[in-house]
């Protein structure tokens, strides 16, 4: 039997048992902060040194998280089929379960980058970013992060892994935030398409939706696709 290609679509809610906020439930960031302080253009140059606290508190918490059940079942999926990972999450908590192909849309808190036309990426890890760090070119360091009305990464390849798929797994993201969430209309009819988030309004259609915790959900739906694999 040919491995199955399978595309995993993850959001925040993915690592909020590895005690990261999400965006948008009671808790999330933003309806603790403003997104269009902290995560804009506009934010960046009105007040930097306000961004750069915020993105070194998220990148510290991140560094301390470690992967959950979920991560390390997504991860295990990738002896049972072909398997590439497109998150909107910023932390590296796919690579550290193991997950090999990972695509981050909205960027990762382990690198910087200059804010000059070269947009020179950095790998910072775990590190801080402060006020007065440049980059090659000399130019104030950024979290290399994409902010609201910033370009999304890697569309063009997640397109078409997603409609390449046999199988397509959505978690922990509201699909909410365009173009990513855009991404499942362009699972095929054909494909087994299942969606697994705490509650939803609207499921796509052709979703399997599958309500509740991640770390109960998703092992469960790599343990069916890993049987029907042997
Ligand atoms: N297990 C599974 N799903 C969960 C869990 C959990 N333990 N906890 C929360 N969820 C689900 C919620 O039900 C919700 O549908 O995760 C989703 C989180 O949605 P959002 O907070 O909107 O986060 P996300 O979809 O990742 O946001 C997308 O918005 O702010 C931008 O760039 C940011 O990448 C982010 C994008």
């Amino acid at each position: 039997m040919t491995r199955p290609r399978i595309a995993v679509l993850s959001g925040s809610g993915l690592s909020a048992e590895s005690g990261l906020p999400t965006f948008r439930d009671a808790a999330g960031l933003w309806k603790q902060y403003s997104w269009m302080e902290l995560a804009s253009p506009e934010g960046w140059r009105k007040h930097p040194q306000l961004v750069l606290d915020f993105y070194n508190e998220r990148r510290a918490k991140a560094w301390s998280a470690q992967p959950n059940a979920a991560h390390l079942a997504i991860a295990e999926l990738e002896r049972h089929g072909d398997v590439v990972v497109i998150t909107q999450n910023v932390d590296n908590l796919h690579e550290r379960a193991g997950s090999t192909r990972v695509l981050h849309l909205h960027g990762e808190l382990a690198f910087a980058r200059g804010t000059g036309p070269s947009r020179h990426r950095v790998r910072i890890d775990g590190a801080s970013i402060e006020m007065g760090q440049k980059c090659a070119e000399g130019t104030q360091l950024r979290p290399d992060i994409v902010w609201f009305g910033e370009e999304t990464q890697h569309m063009d390849e997640a397109r078409e892994q997603v409609t390449a798929a046999d199988r397509v797994l959505v978690v922990g993201t509201s699909l909410s935030v365009y173009p990513a969430a855009g991404l499942v209309e362009f699972a095929r009819p054909g494909a087994e398409k299942v969606l697994n988030v705490l509650e939803m309004g609207e499921v796509p259609a052709g979703f399997e939706f599958l309500a509740g915790p991640a770390t109960r959900v998703i092992p469960q739906v790599v343990a069916r696709w890993s049987a029907a694999h042997r």
